[in-house]
C-alpha cells in the first residue's frame, strides 16, 4: 500500500515517524507546503484552497490513500478533499478522539485539547468529544509551541515559560490531546508539566486507526519515502534526517 502524507510544513514528519515505526506502507510520498506554513493562523477558505492545490500535486503519484497529518487541514478541509478524489482521505482528528476514548473511560475526566488557532477555533475536537459524552473539555490555542519546536527547543526555560503562560489557570488535567503536528516533540515536557497527564499523539493514533479501519496490517520490510516541499526541500530533508533518525 502506498500513502500520500500532507502537512503544512515539516511537522507532519511526526506522523511519518509513527508510520515508519509500524512499517505500514511500502511507499510514502510526503509533501510539506513549507512556502506557506503556518496554516494554523489562516482562515478556512485559505486552508481549503491550499489543501486542494496539494491534492493536485499528489495526483502525479500512484497512491492508495491520502493521510492528512496537519490538524488545521483535518479541521477544515477533509470534506473538500474527499469530494475531489477517489482515494480515501483520513485526517488526524477522528483518530485522535478514538485514541482518547480507548485510553480514558471516565466521561468525567478533565480533557485538555491544544492546537493551533485554526484547529481550536474549528471546535472539531470538542464537538467530537461532546458527542462521546465527555463533559469536561478545555480547549486552548497554543500556537507559540509551533515556532518553539521549529527552533529545535524541546525543553528548558523558554518552553517552561510558554507552558506557564498557556496552562496557568488549569485545574488538574487527566489527558491532553496534542492537536498539532509539532507537539509530539514536546510530549514528555507537556505531560510532566500537567502532572503526568495521559497524552494523545496524532501519529500513534492514526496508526491504530489505519490498522482497525483500513486493515493496514502488513509489515513492509522497507518503506520507500520521497520528500517534497513547496520551498526549500533541502531543509525539509535535513529535518527529516534528525526527526526520523534511525528510520530512513
Ligand atoms: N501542521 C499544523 C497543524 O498540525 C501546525 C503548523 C501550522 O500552523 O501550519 O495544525
Amino acid at each position: 500500500m502506498r500513502a500520500a502524507v500532507f502537512d503544512s510544513g515539516v511537522g507532519g514528519l511526526t506522523v511519518v515517524k509513527s508510520l515508519l515505526e509500524n512499517k505500514l506502507f511500502e511507499e510514502i510520498i510526503y509533501f510539506g507546503d513549507t512556502a506557506r506554513v503556518p496554516y494554523g493562523v489562516k482562515d478556512k477558505n485559505t486552508i481549503v484552497r491550499y489543501s486542494l492545490e496539494a491534492l493536485e500535486f499528489f495526483k502525479n503519484f500512484d497512491v492508495d490513500i491520502l493521510i492528512v497529518a496537519c490538524n488545521s487541514v483535518s479541521a477544515y478541509a477533509l470534506e473538500e478533499l474527499r469530494a475531489n478524489t477517489t482515494i480515501p482521505v483520513i485526517g488526524v482528528i477522528d483518530s485522535g478522539v478514538k485514541a482518547l476514548e480507548n485510553k480514558i473511560s471516565s466521561k468525567d475526566s478533565n480533557i485538555l485539547v491544544i492546537g493551533t488557532n485554526a484547529t481550536i477555533s474549528s471546535n472539531r475536537y470538542a464537538l467530537a468529544l461532546n458527542n462521546l459524552a465527555y463533559k469536561n473539555i478545555t480547549s486552548i490555542a497554543t500556537g507559540l509551541f509551533v515556532p518553539i519546536v521549529e527552533e529545535g527547543i524541546y525543553s528548558g526555560e523558554i518552553l517552561n515559560s510558554t507552558m506557564k503562560h498557556y496552562f496557568k489557570n488549569l485545574q488538574t488535567i487527566d489527558a491532553v490531546i496534542l492537536g498539532c503536528t509539532h507537539f509530539p516533540l514536546i510530549e514528555n515536557e507537556i505531560s510532566k508539566y500537567l502532572n503526568d497527564a495521559v497524552t494523545i499523539h496524532s501519529g500513534d493514533a492514526i496508526v491504530d486507526f489505519l490498522k482497525l479501519e483500513y486493515n493496514c496490517i502488513n509489515k513492509f520490510e522497507e518503506t520507500n519515502i520521497k520528500f517534497f516541499a513547496s520551498e526549500n526541500p533541502d531543509n525539509l530533508k535535513n529535518v527529516a534526517k534528525i526527526w526520523l533518525k534511525g528510520l530512513l
